[in-house]
């Protein structure tokens, strides 16, 4: 699996089209509730101090399957809000983005200097199993606040510590830009004594 940055006409184009989907789009909010992204907007915003953003790949090959990304990065507060989609839905319950998100995170606690991540999601969506597979702790319910064809939702929000990240995805290695489980003997190294 590898983490791409979107530095690419084509992979800016391609998070644009998976973007622009009703099937994605409905579960995020990038405000103003935006639907639609060009890919020159997405190209400003992965410039932008306040986003990070990674298209990720299965492990079979290096074509990108879906996209995570953080919004509201902020370098004096060190928080930042997780978000993420599949590119299309013939791409989902494969454990594609599961691994992907332990390693972006890994990834951006790392490299941003990050202290807490926050995330949310509509009550309901089933990725608020992996979101707590990742480790995020439930903090609360907004209610009434999030719109999918006229009707109201809840979010419910999560966050995740740097500290707790370690804890829950000790054994991803991050290395030349791939991500792969360590081996038992790489996690016997690890460990001190
Ligand atoms: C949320 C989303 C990114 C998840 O992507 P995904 O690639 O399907 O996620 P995974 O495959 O890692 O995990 C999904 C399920 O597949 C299961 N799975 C893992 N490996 C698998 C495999 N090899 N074969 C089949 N299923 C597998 C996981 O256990 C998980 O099951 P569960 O959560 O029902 O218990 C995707 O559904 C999506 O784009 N949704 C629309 C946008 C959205 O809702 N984003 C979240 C808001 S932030």
């Amino acid at each position: 699996m590898k983490l791409l940055p979107l530095d690419k006409p084509e992979l800016l184009e391609q998070a644009a089209g998976w973007l622009a989907r009703k099937e994605n789009h409905q579960w995020l909010d990038f405000g103003n509730g935006r639907p639609s992204f060009t890919p020159a907007l997405l190209k400003i915003m992965a410039q932008r101090e306040t986003h990070f953003l990674r298209m990720y790949t299965s492990d079979a090959n290096d074509v990108p399957v879906g996209i995570l990304g953080l919004n509201a990065v902020d370098r004096i507060f060190r928080t930042a809000t997780f978000w993420g989609l599949s590119g299309d839905k013939s791409f989902r319950n494969r454990g594609y983005s599961t691994p992907a998100s332990a390693a972006f995170l890994a990834l951006a606690f790392r490299d941003l200097g990050l202290h807490a991540i926050n995330t949310w999601a509509v009550d309901g969506n089933p990725s608020i199993r992996i979101i707590e597979r990742l480790g995020f702790r439930y903090v609360g319910r907004q209610r009434q606040c999030h719109y999918i064809d006229g009707r109201t939702h809840d979010r419910l929000m999560f966050d995740l510590l740097a500290s707790e990240q370690r804890e829950s995805d000790a054994g991803w290695l991050l290395r030349d830009g791939r991500v792969r489980r360590e081996t038992d003997s790489e996690q016997r190294l690890a460990q001190p004594g």
